[in-house]
């Protein structure tokens, strides 16, 4: 049976670097907190009128020439975010024309949170498996700083804006590519990361922009020992399915959030902070396109060569979880 495989990656963070320097001119905070604890020392932010949209368009291009081939090969679209351009219609239709694709493309959004990679590449890898799409574009884009609160120290210090992508198609070469996939949620854990209003269940009034319901609240804690607990079982878990030692791993990039988070999973892994990939330094937590901006850094970089290993794994609001094998 053919395998899904990366053809080709790509990457977009904006220019704007906003320092923790900068930050703490705006609020209560110092370079020494976040540093020490959350690893950050700068993030990404989007210029002024830069959507979402525009950020994905541009890691698609860098994932397409990577993969040698054109918008118009594309006939299944995924964008996960959870900051699409307008709540209506889905990013990925105003990024499937930006990009000139055909207009027999299967487009549609997906919210996992931080995991949304990880889903995305899933749901892609099925539907391809199911013979029925050829090439898939699989994005993540996040514009998070319109939805953080930039008076709240607590999460306006830990998240910034940035994409990647990747091109996935099919081999017929035993072995390689996507080997499997892990997914679950938490779902009684919603209150410890989300946004009140906004949606259906608490629909926008002047009250609730007045106190900034419609930006992230977190806490912050609990949320930081779910990620460590669901991280380390998500990457277990796939290791035992296909019989693997955590040694055999080439790299494993996890979702940037908090350098703390990563250092506790390779303690719990027995696996030395070396094989980890980590840029949460230089963009904070870009949410859904935390994975697949390192994934491309790190390949572009020559970490990953033809044979190795690599372990995705990801955590996020929902509280949403996945891991992802790979060889190359
Ligand atoms: O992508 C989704 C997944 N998200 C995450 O994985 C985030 C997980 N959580 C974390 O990364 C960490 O919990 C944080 C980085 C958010 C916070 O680190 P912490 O070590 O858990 O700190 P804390 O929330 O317990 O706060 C410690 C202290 C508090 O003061 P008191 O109560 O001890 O007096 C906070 O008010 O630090 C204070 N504080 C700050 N001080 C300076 C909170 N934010 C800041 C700040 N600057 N920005």
């Amino acid at each position: 049976m053919p395998s899904t495989v990366i053809l080709g990656t790509g990457s977009y963070a904006p220019d704007r670097v906003l320092t923790n320097a900068e930050l703490s001119t705006k609020v209560d905070t110092s370079d020494e907190w976040i540093r020490s604890r959350s690893g950050i020392r700068e993030r990404r932010i989007a210029a002024p009128g830069e959507a979402t949209s525009d950020m994905a368009v541009k890691a698609a291009q860098a994932a397409l020439v990577d993969a040698g081939i054109t918008a118009t090969d594309i006939d299944l679209l995924i964008v996960a975010t959870i900051t699409p351009d307008l709540p209506l219609p889905a990013a990925s239709c105003i990024i499937q024309h930006k990009l000139g694709m055909r207009t027999n493309t299967a487009c549609f959004d997906l919210n996992a949170a931080c995991s949304g990679f990880v889903y995305a590449l899933d749901t892609a890898s099925a539907m391809l498996a199911s013979g029925r799409y050829r090439r898939g574009l699989v994005i993540g884009a996040e514009k998070l700083s319109s939805i953080v609160d930039w008076q709240d120290r607590t999460t306006c210090v830990l998240f910034g804006d940035g994409a990647g992508a990747a091109v996935l198609g099919q081999s017929e070469q035993p072995g390689i590519g996507l080997l499997g996939t892990k997914l679950g949620a938490y779902g009684d854990c919603v209150d410890l990361l989300c946004i009140t209003h906004g949606g259906s269940s608490n629909p926008t009034t002047p009250e609730s922009i007045a106190a900034r319901n419609h930006c992230i609240r977190m806490k912050g804690k609990e949320v930081f020992k779910l990620a460590v607990r669901a991280m380390d079982e998500a990457a277990r878990d796939i290791l035992e399915q296909h019989q693997l030692h955590a040694d055999q791993i080439g790299l494993v990039i996890p979702h940037q959030a908090n350098l703390r988070i990563i250092e506790a999973i390779s303690q719990y892994l027995e696996l030395p902070m070396e094989r980890f990939f980590v840029n949460v330094e230089r963009y904070g937590n870009t949410s859904a396109a935390s994975i697949p901006l390192a994934l491309d850094e790190a390949r572009r970089t020559g970490l990953i060569k033809p044979g190795d290993l690599t372990l995705l794994v990801a955590f996020g609001a929902g509280l949403t979880y996945g891991s992802a094998l790979i060889r190359w």
